[in-house]
């Protein structure tokens, strides 16, 4: 090959490129033979390294951020007084008494996170077949979210609407026959669960137990009772996945027959994601929500791309506990992983995130 053949055309400098060790070297002292003047250009004109010289610079061109008004911090309360006991399975994380949730949300608002999502348990020995803990006006969440609107006013409460720490067989629903899940005799119970959360003060009710028409059966209820301004978050592509475990730790929430498969999504499906947010809307969803989060971001993107609503990923407890467990060993540093992971979730696409670092990571951000 002539020397002049390497001049920095177009097609030699994508040559050059892709072929990387073919043909002859480029000699690094030799001046590129062309002017600047063609478009498409590449290397040696072209150095995406100057954009990156340091962090002013990075900042500047920086396409995708996350700041802790945009973070969901999820609160696990539990019946009593005093209580704030760390839970085994999500370290930082705790199971808190109505009294605590209200001192917890308060730093939380006072950190500058966008809101709290909570989840409840009964008392000891309060399961029961069908969950009537979920609806319980005296029930661990209604108590939290009165405690907490009065220790931190203007902070948006919203509550994980499921009957699965509630049931002693811990699935999502009421059993039907031959061990399914009986769908359409679990709406009323979810609906009522939906209305006490609203009658106690919720901003938001999140339905996360995946049966079909619960969306449009507590949309009604709330409205039957002139709850119009309460939202609804549903949980519309929610995945049947392993990262729930340590979760289900914590809320003792493991089904003692069976899975969640016969309602959760199969992991390997994304049209029927977007046919699941479709119907949510249809029913009066105000925002959907992708979960989890990290192994779904190719979800995020195709929700993000054909709806125009708020899209809100759960960075699930999974996701949580890997990183807390890999970084006590000291094989990665916590916080520039999970900041990583909040960054590639926006970067999909996600409006807000549910994540347990929300409160942390507030402090991560100027
Ligand atoms: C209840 C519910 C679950 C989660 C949120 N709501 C568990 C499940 O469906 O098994 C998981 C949250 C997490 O793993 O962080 N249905």
């Amino acid at each position: 090959m002539a020397e002049g053949a390497c001049a920095v055309s177009g097609l030699a400098g994508r040559g050059a490129m892709d072929g990387g060790m073919e043909g002859e070297p480029h000699s690094p002292v030799q001046a590129p033979a062309a002017p600047a003047r063609h478009e498409g250009a590449f290397f040696p004109v072209v150095r995406p390294r100057r954009l990156r010289t340091g962090e002013p610079m990075r900042a500047l061109v920086r396409e995708t951020a996350w700041s802790a008004r945009q973070l969901i911090q999820p609160l696990f309360v539990v019946p009593g007084r005093g209580i704030r006991q760390e839970i085994a399975s999500m370290p930082g994380q705790f199971h808190l008494s109505p009294d605590r949730a209200g001192q917890e949300a308060k730093a939380i608002q006072a950190a500058g996170v966008g809101a709290v999502l909570l989840f409840g348990q009964p008392e000891a020995g309060g399961k029961d077949p069908v969950g009537r803990g979920a609806w319980a006006p005296d029930g661990a969440v209604p108590e939290a979210i009165a405690e907490i609107r009065a220790a931190a006013p203007g902070l948006i409460v919203m509550t994980d609407v499921c009957l699965c720490a509630y049931t002693d067989h811990g699935h999502c629903g009421v059993p039907g026959h031959a061990g399914d899940i009986d769908n359409d005799a679990t709406l009323p119970l979810l609906a009522r669960t939906a209305l006490a959360h609203a009658r106690a003060g919720a901003d938001v009710v999140a339905p996360s137990d995946m049966m079909d028409g619960r969306v449009g059966a507590i949309r009604t209820a709330l409205d039957g009772e002139g709850f119009t301004r309460v939202a609804i978050m549903a949980y519309s592509a929610k995945y049947a996945s392993a990262f729930y475990g340590p979760f289900r730790e914590a809320e003792d929430s493991t089904p003692a027959f069976g899975d969640r498969r016969g309602y959760q999504m199969d992991p390997a499906n994304v049209r029927e994601a977007l046919r699941e947010v479709e119907l949510d809307l249809g029913e009066g969803a105000d925002m959907v929500m992708v979960k989890p989060a990290l192994a779904y971001l190719d979800v995020i993107r195709a929700v993000r791309e054909r709806f125009d609503v708020p899209v809100i990923a759960y960075n699930v407890s999974g996701e949580y506990a890997m990183v807390k467990a890999a970084a006590e060993r000291g094989w990665c540093d916590e916080r520039a992983v999970a900041g990583e992971m909040l960054t590639a979730i926006r970067r999909a696409g996600a409006d807000a995130i549910i994540t347990y670092w929300a409160r942390e990571a507030s402090g991560w951000v100027s």
